[in-house]
């Protein structure tokens, strides 16, 4: 099956984006690393990042019906604030592995709540770009 690496709002932005907080690299470089890894693991992997929320839920939908393996999602800010984000990735029976680059537990209070934690595998957080790495591992450990 296919591992689904979705990126919610602002995270095309990556590597200009507030880089003391996010980290330099840039969104395609995480996800070309994240691909050498996963032909090196023999997994299969589906990228996609919109800023619109009715854009991943439509793609989650599509997921859905083909049966996912995983996935890694980093929702953005949707991760505080989004119910229907929430409610499609509930649907999937597969793991999922929720990504934040920054600790959003030591920042702003109304990043400390997650929408997407209570239906999540698992949660990294605050590891910057190894936490989609690790996302992967684990589902590797998984397949095995
Ligand atoms: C983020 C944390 C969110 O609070 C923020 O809105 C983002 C990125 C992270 O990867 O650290 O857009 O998900």
């Amino acid at each position: 099956g296919i591992i689904h690496v979705i990126n919610g709002p602002n995270l095309n932005m990556l590597g200009k984006r507030e880089p003391e907080i996010y980290g330099a690299l840039t969104l395609d470089q995480i996800n070309e690393e994240l691909k050498n890894r996963a032909d090196a693991l023999g997994l299969s992997l589906d990228f996609f990042q919109s800023n619109h929320e009715g854009e991943i839920l439509d793609y989650i939908h599509v997921a859905f019906e083909q049966g996912p393996a995983g996935v890694i999602i980093n929702p953005g800010a949707l991760t505080h604030t989004s119910v229907a984000l929430r409610d499609a990735i509930s649907m999937l029976s597969c793991p999922i592995v929720e990504v934040h680059l920054s600790n959003i537990h030591k920042r702003e209070t109304f990043r400390h709540t997650s929408m997407i934690a209570g239906i999540a595998t698992g949660q990294l957080t605050g590891f910057g770009h190894y936490g989609y790495y690790m996302a992967l591992d684990f589902l590797h450990s998984l397949a095995g």
